[in-house]
């Protein structure tokens, strides 16, 4: 993996660097401390811009060599996230993240956020999204006995079954490297269709880490719930859910959704 240090210059600006300072390698991100538009080495002082990484003062020096830089990661802050751009070969970003309108807004408000630790490869998260056809076999018989094996098929929840139509495509250029589902989802209970239960989910692969999931139920409200996906190791993920629901329902709603989701 790799150790990064973020932070936010006095002008309000956030930057993504390597965290270990090139002179003795101290942990900017451990007492790092903030001056002006640069970060400051917790060790001798160096002072690194955060635009380029370039150190810009050594306080016992007036002679600032020009090597003297840390590496900047591209990043970028969007929907209340602060995202690093990673490719293997250091190629530049070559999309950008879409803003969401009503978050930007303030109409749909943060209602909690759940972490999780998956072993898997990277690519594993994203290609299950594409796999429409385990929706109804795998979540059909009960969403809240989540997807523990020895409980999704347990009797208990008889009562009650989902209905899931799904349907996945790849975006046109220039996005792509995007993809979408669009899932409409029922459920009966005791074989009668409960349109409570009626939901419009519209899956965005906004790219290979991040997915942006907008629902829509005729009288509960939209939302939308920020899926990130993090290489901790090579085969291990740490899976974030971030929660935005229209600010005039009450909490519990989105917190339900959110539960229902992440568990699956
Ligand atoms: S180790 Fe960072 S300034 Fe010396
Ligand atoms: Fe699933």
């Amino acid at each position: 993996g790799e150790h990064l240090a973020a932070f936010r210059t006095q002008d309000g600006q956030a930057y993504v660097l390597d965290a270990y300072c090139p002179h003795l390698g101290a942990n900017l991100a451990a007492g790092g401390r903030v001056v002006g538009s640069c970060i400051e080495c917790p060790f001798h002082g160096w002072q690194f811009r955060g635009e380029d990484g370039k150190c810009t003062r050594i306080p016992y020096t007036e002679k600032v060599p020009d090597f003297a830089r840390v590496r900047t990661w591209p990043s970028c802050e969007v929907n209340g996230m602060l995202l690093v751009w990673y490719h293997c070969e250091g190629v530049g970003p070559t999309w950008a993240v879409p803003e969401q309108h009503e978050i930007v807004t303030g109409e749909w408000v943060f209602r909690g956020q759940t972490e999780h630790f998956v072993d898997a490869h990277i690519q594993e998260i994203p290609e299950n999204a594409a796999d429409t056809a385990h929706l109804a076999f795998l979540h059909g018989p009960a969403i809240l006995g989540g997807s523990d094996l020895r409980y999704t098929r347990s009797r208990l929840w008889d009562f009650m079954k989902h209905i899931w139509k799904a349907e996945w495509w790849p975006e046109p250029e220039p996005n792509e490297h995007c993809s979408r589902m669009l899932v409409q989802h029922t459920a009966t209970i005791f074989g009668k269709r409960v349109s409570l239960m009626d939901l419009t989910v519209s899956a965005r692969q906004v790219g290979p880490g991040l997915v942006f999931l907008i629902f829509e139920h005729a009288f509960l409200g939209h939302g939308i719930i920020l899926q990130t996906v993090t290489p901790v190791e090579p085969l291990l993920q740490n899976v974030v859910h971030k929660i935005y629901y229209q600010k005039n329902m009450p909490a519990i709603i989105p917190k339900f959704i959110l539960r229902a989701e992440c568990i699956q």
